[in-house]
């Protein structure tokens, strides 16, 4: 069942290209120029009215959660928020009946998740669900929805899952930006054409990153700690790189918006640590590039995940892991990959149960 794969999370790291795909179809239609998802369309009163969107999401959920911040505001202008759930459910936030809750989780069951939704629907609040399980509690007390077609996610590390989230929070926010007027229909155009290349894009990137990748893993498996450093929207990619090498290889790792590294992270930087850089040519390039140069200056190993044909990064870096070009809104689904692929080797390596790591359960249904 794990498809001749060594473990499931390679399997469903592999699967990418299709859960993709199969979170897509029937819902953005290229040719016909439209975007069709009728959980949005059927309530898109709540949607073009809200005041804000919050988000609550868990651990990989709410590291998609943080993109489609980006994504909504950038393309549809709509104030976003993006809360941990548990922190969200107990603060007595301030929600009213013009704000549009969506909650985000594979599993659907996550208990932090289900009772912050609980909460913003008694106090009003439209409440949205993007799910990965059919049926799951979530799923169910939502007022609509729009399910993740990844299938089963059996390995506890989320990978297959993240990139469906990304890819509908994309179309919801394409959707939007062109509903509510902020997107031409020449821009929305490009952006559903090339959402639509994203399937093989990421193909591309397993299949041009592997034998990178692996060779880094190999080189950084005994390092204590390591860095994950990004911005805009790469900037939750990093706190997503970070959390996966931590929960399946128990390496501590911290992601951080790059330039945050001069208000303190810069002190832990030495020939022993691992920097994780990404530095895609979209968004904030040169910025990164200095962000990259501070750390090779204290001389820090930097691992830097750059676009093709790349040449500035890789004067300064010790690896680059090329990915494919893409829009800056396209980009974190790529940067993903390499960086699942690293955690992965990283804990195979070391030996580590990554199917099933230690203290960790598939969901989280006790807060
Ligand atoms: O099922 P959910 O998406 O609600 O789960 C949320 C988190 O428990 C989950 O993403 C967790 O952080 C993963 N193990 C990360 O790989």
């Amino acid at each position: 069942e794990k498809g001749g794969f060594e473990h499931f999370m390679l399997k469903e790291i592999y699967e990418q290209p299709k859960s993709i795909r199969d979170t897509m179809r029937g819902r953005l239609l290229v040719e016909e120029g439209v975007i069709k998802m009728a959980g949005i369309w059927d309530h898109q009163e709540r949607f073009l009215n809200a005041k804000r969107i919050i988000i609550v999401a868990c651990g990989t959920s709410y590291h998609a959660g943080l993109v489609a911040e980006y994504l909504i505001e950038d393309l549809a202008r709509i104030p976003v928020e993006v809360e941990y759930a548990s922190e969200f459910r107990y603060r007595n936030p301030i929600i009213n009946k013009r704000d549009v809750v969506i909650a985000i989780s594979q599993s659907g069951e996550t208990a932090d998740t289900l009772a912050a939704l609980k909460l913003a629907k008694e106090k009003g609040a439209f409440i949205y669900g993007i799910n990965n399980v059919v049926g799951s509690s979530i799923a169910r007390i939502t007022d609509a929805g729009s399910y993740t077609h990844a299938g089963p996610e059996i390995g506890v590390a989320s990978t297959k899952a993240f990139t469906a989230q990304l890819t509908i929070l994309s179309l919801i926010a394409i959707k939007l930006g062109k509903h509510n007027g902020n997107l031409s229909t020449e821009r929305f155009n490009a952006l559903i054409s090339e959402l639509d290349s994203i399937p093989e894009l990421v193909q591309e990137t397993l299949e041009t990153t592997a034998e990178q990748v692996i060779e880094v893993a190999e080189k950084y498996k005994d390092a204590p700690n390591a860095l994950y450093l990004g911005r805009g929207y790469n900037f939750p990619s990093a706190l997503e790189g970070a959390l996966k090498l931590k929960e399946i290889s128990y390496i501590h790792a911290e992601g951080y918006p790059a330039a945050e590294m001069k208000h303190g992270p810069i002190a832990l930087i030495d020939e022993n640590m691992p920097v994780v850089i990404i530095a895609t040519k979209t968004g904030h390039y040169e910025k990164v590039v200095s962000n990259a140069q501070e750390i090779k200056a204290r001389k820090g190993q930097i691992i830097a995940v750059v676009n093709k044909g790349d040449q500035e990064v890789r004067k300064i870096a010790d690896h680059v892991i090329e990915i494919p070009n893409s829009s800056e809104e396209f980009s974190p689904i790529l940067a993903a990959i390499p960086l699942q692929l690293l955690s992965y080797y990283v804990a195979v390596k070391l030996g580590r149960n990554v199917d099933q790591p230690r203290n960790l359960a598939k969901s989280v249904t006790v807060e």
